[in-house]
């Protein structure tokens, strides 16, 4: 058992202290939002995400797991701290360390002898040298361990993950941070910090690439007559491409990818290499969304102008509460700007949002819509009652930007359905 100190309690964070906290280990998490750890002090758990309840609830049973604000009353009592703080994007498209160097140079001072910190937010090649700067200590050492979670399947990816990534100069230091997943089956890639940290982007860009390939490739299904479920499964099967992160839709968004993928653009760039490959995934992105919006115009019968727009989803992927860099918001606001009055509905959005009205179930998002646009892949939108939504809409055009529903059991009742790529 180890005493494990956890700086962010967002989706990485909270999942990961309450991971570690099952695991067996001692663990603190602290954040500097004072209402979100009194939340988690009374149970109640701040974002959608599957089974995080249920270990917060046992971590704080046990005692196993407590919530604090200030990472410097996370930190005073550690031997390991874990960073989990943001690195939004700069204007430049470079990862903004500052979240990560004021953490640091919060717990520098109170980190006791020979700790070791850990950095698991998504970092440029470099950090690890840019917070031992900050700690100042040369008896603190800095390990990188990138976190793959997803957020949807966020606790099952950590205590399951595909593999364990550590970057460490000082070896000593890497085993003690690999002993911390005792218990969690995985291959072990223990290497320097500039790898681990270009492991991180490279994935995330791979991952972006293997989704906006396939929109291409959607897009010349379309021209072409072919169907992309079925290329999909025809390419998929072959082991050397395989299935996932093949699914078209309306482009890849969420708090990683967008600026993950400019991140690695830039970094390249400032070390003397055009990255033309993944600049060319970025754009592709940005015109799967606007070919998505076309679809929805088209669909209106050329202008959307005064027309009721029906969106079903509205954060960037199903099983999350995350909005962020969301394709749905993105084109709800083009939607918007050009005069349409947006109906949308999302199991995890109940607020209200500027420029739509958001309705309490998907049917009354429904009501005298011209279209129905579905942007999330949220499971009920496919057990609706059709003929209900049918009734409902004043329009009989459906546009599927994520080819989810039983596009023949519409078509039966009357409605035309425009997927992507088929
Ligand atoms: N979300 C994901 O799916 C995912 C997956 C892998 C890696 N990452 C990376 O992990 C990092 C964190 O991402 P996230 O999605 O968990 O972010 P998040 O925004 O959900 O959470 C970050 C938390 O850190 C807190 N915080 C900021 N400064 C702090 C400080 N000085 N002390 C204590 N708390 C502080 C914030 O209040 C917030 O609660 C990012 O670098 C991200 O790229 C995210």
């Amino acid at each position: 058992m180890s005493r494990i100190a956890v700086i962010g309690t967002g989706y990485v964070g909270l999942t990961t202290g309450a991971c570690f906290a099952h695991l067996g280990h001692d663990v603190v998490c602290a954040d500097i939002d004072v209402d979100k750890i009194a939340r988690l002090n009374d149970g109640e758990i701040p974002i959608v995400e599957a089974g995080v309840d249920k270990l917060v609830a046992e971590g704080l049973r046990s005692g196993r797991l407590r919530f604090v604000v200030g990472a410097a009353t996370a930190a005073a009592d550690c031997e390991f701290a874990y960073l989990c703080v943001p690195t939004p994007q700069s204007d430049d498209g470079s990862a903004d360390l500052s979240f990560i160097e004021t953490a640091a140079g919060e717990i520098a001072g109170v980190l006791p002898t020979e700790a070791i910190v850990v950095n698991k937010s998504t970092v440029p090649v470099g950090s690890t040298k840019v917070v031992e700067r900050v700690m100042g200590r040369a008896d603190v050492k800095v390990v990188s361990n990138p976190e793959f979670l997803r957020e949807g399947s966020a606790v099952h990816d950590f205590l399951h993950p595909d593999r364990i990534v550590i970057g460490a100069d000082d070896q000593a230091a890497a085993i003690k941070v690999a002993s911390l997943y005792l218990g969690v089956p995985a291959p072990l890639i223990v290497t320097d910090p500039a790898s681990a940290e270009t492991i991180k982007y490279a994935a995330n860009a791979f991952l972006a690439t293997k989704i906006s390939f396939v929109n291409a490739v959607a897009a010349v299904c379309e021209a072409v007559g072919a169907d992309v479920n079925h290329v999909v499964l025809g390419i998929g099967y072959d082991k050397r491409i395989g299935q996932d992160f093949l699914k078209p839709g309306p482009g890849w968004g969420g708090s990683c990818f967008p600026k993950d993928t400019r991140a690695l653009v830039k970094i390249a760039s400032d070390h003397g290499y055009d990255f033309d490959l993944l600049k060319g995934v970025i754009t592709v992105n940005d015109q799967q969304l606007q070919r998505v919006v076309a679809k929805i115009v088209r669909a209106a019968g050329g202008s959307v102008d005064g027309k009721v727009i029906a969106v079903w989803g509205l954060t960037f992927k199903a099983r999350t509460d995350d909005l962020r860099e969301s394709p749905s918001l993105a084109a709800v606001e083009a939607l918007a700007a050009m005069g349409a009055k947006v109906q949308a509905y999302d199991p995890t959005v109940t607020a209200p949002r500027d420029g739509m009205t958001v309705c309490n179930d998907a049917y009354s998002a429904c009501e005298g819509a011209a279209v129905l646009a579905v942007m999330t892949e949220w499971d009920e939108f496919r057990w609706v009652d059709i003929d209900k939504v049918v009734s409902l809409m004043a329009g009989a055009n459906v546009v599927d930007g994520r080819n989810l529903l039983d596009r023949s059991a519409w078509q039966r009742l009357g409605m035309s359905v425009e997927g992507i790529g088929r």
